[in-house]
């Protein structure tokens, strides 16, 4: 991509010589003989170069007077000065206002081209640190996470609280497809880190000894095959976010280490001797219950207890069915303008199907039905027989009076009577939906008193009171 660089300079020949050898460069330059016209350029004209390079002292005044007017509104760009008159409170002056460097005339052209250089570096690096943040704050406030269900509302809110306080750790749970990734990048460009980097590491997708190298850093010839320096994703993260996804599968010995990290706030990397501080807020995310995990010693208590001071439960999509509502022509209309489809109608039946769905796979897989349907539409109808939702019953359907646990003719419907509960296994109830129908019914058959749910489930109160929180559930205790 071709550059703007902008030359500011009342000296005709050397803003000439300047121009054409930074134009031979690659530049496209533009020269400036006054601060009016530099100004016209810059705010009038949006001419958003990456570079100004600037003479100190122009015929209508002096350009630090002049930067320090206008920088807010040319954040983008580097400044570097030249002058003739090279004075200490000049320099001192133009470093503060943030400009980047400081040349005294005559300067050779060859440590220009230096300094030119890693301005250049420093200013793309900046811009796109503005352009993420800039589509980060639009994308990702909290009112992205979508839903006027009281489930949603209640998460909308809870981020807009989190998003004010500086936490250092977090754990968001929910299901597959329930918008972790989402809520994720809402705490980070929602809150105050917003500035900083976002860096993201999936711990169940690296092999130990990766994820280590990875986290923490290594030096050279810390390991076999470790050839150069690596910055690890926590240094990486310094100031913003680290966010792990799927921690629950992260190896116990490293969760030792990363829990000892996050206390201390400093990191030494694999081979090396020094600790670096960091200043990292950890986003962790599990779809597995890290709470029973760390009870059964599968999940290291202590880090468990230092992520979870802050909670974010998701909810499932078929316990806010509401949220279709809004859910689905939002995405008829996303997937209408990427796809160039014109749906408009939503059928009753194909309304009472996607009511019906039981959403194993949540807002993503709704995504995915929706899309396929409008791009296999051809019309403003949208086309039900491309759902392809298997009919499925709800499984939380309580039967009362068919005591009758023979009758297995809808293997993809959970039954509980007076003896016990029937589960089918025939791939349609997921583990953890399973899971969530014994509770429930241990519960009714309590009338919702958890001490008595427990203790027919053989759980501690605590266990039970955490997956009654995590499938919504109601209790009276
Ligand atoms: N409440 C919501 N409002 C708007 N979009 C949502 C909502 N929940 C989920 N999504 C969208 O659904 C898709 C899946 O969400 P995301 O990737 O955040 O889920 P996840 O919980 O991280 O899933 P996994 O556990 O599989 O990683 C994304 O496109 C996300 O933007
Ligand atoms: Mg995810």
């Amino acid at each position: 991509m071709i550059e703007t660089l902008l030359i500011i300079e009342d000296e005709k020949l050397l803003g000439t010589e300047l121009s054409r050898h930074y134009r031979a460069q690659g530049w496209d330059v533009v020269l400036a003989d006054s601060l009016e016209k530099a100004k016209t350029l810059l705010l009038k004209n949006r001419l958003e170069p990456l570079l100004i390079l600037s003479d100190m002292n122009l015929p209508d005044g002096n350009a630090l007077d002049f930067m320090e007017a206008i920088k807010k509104q040319v954040s983008y760009a580097e400044w570097l000065f030249l002058t003739g008159y090279g004075s200490v409170p000049d320099s001192v002056r133009a470093l503060r206002l943030g400009a980047y460097d400081f040349l005294e005339k005559p300067c050779d052209l060859e440590r220009l081209d230096l300094v030119v250089t890693s301005a250049t570096r420093s200013a793309s690096m900046q811009r796109r640190v503005i352009d993420q943040t800039k589509q980060g704050h639009r994308r990702y406030s909290p009112d992205a996470y979508l839903g006027h269900s009281q489930q949603a509302i209640n998460v909308r809110e809870l981020l807009a609280k989190l998003t004010q306080v500086p936490f250092s750790a977090l754990i968001i749970g929910g299901e597959s497809g329930t918008g972790k990734g989402l809520t994720a990048r809402i705490l980070h460009y929602g809150g105050s880190r917003a500035q900083q980097p976002m860096i993201e590491v999936n711990c169940a997708a690296l092999p130990r000894e990766l994820l280590e190298s990875e986290l923490f850093g290594h030096e050279p010839g810390a390991f076999t095959g470790a050839s150069g320096r690596h910055r690890g994703l926590l240094e990486q993260a310094d100031g913003g976010t680290l966010f792990m996804d799927e921690i629950g599968e992260m190896p116990l010995d490293l969760q030792a280490k990363l829990l000892k990290a996050i206390e201390d706030h400093k990191v030494r990397r694999l081979g090396g001797e020094k600790e670096i501080s960091v200043d990292v807020q950890i986003v962790a995310a599990s779809n597995r219950d890290l709470e029973q995990m760390s009870q059964e010693g599968s999940f290291r208590a202590d880090l468990y207890h230092r992520l979870s001071v802050f909670k974010v439960i998701l909810p499932p999509l078929r316990e806010a069915v509401e949220d279709l509502d809004e859910l689905v022509p939002l995405f008829v209309a996303e997937y209408n303008a990427k796809a160039g489809r014109q749906v408009k109608n939503i059928p009753d039946d194909v309304w009472h199907k996607l009511k019906a769905h039981y959403w194993p796979g949540n807002v993503r897989e709704l995504r995915n039905v929706i899309e396929r349907c409008v791009l296999f539409s051809d019309g403003a109808t949208f086309p039900g027989q491309w759902l392809q939702l298997p009919g499925q019953p709800t499984p939380t359907g309580i039967i009362k009076n068919d005591s009758n646990l023979d009758d297995v003719d809808n293997h993809s419907q959970a039954k509980a009577n007076e003896q016990g509960i029937y589960l089918p296994l025939d791939g349609n109830m997921a583990l953890e939906d399973m899971d969530r129908f014994i509770i429930k019914t241990a519960l009714e058959r309590a009338d919702n008193n958890l001490t008595a749910a427990a203790r027919a489930l053989g759980a501690t109160r605590e266990t039970l009171r955490y997956r009654v929180r995590k499938y919504n559930l109601n209790t009276v205790d």
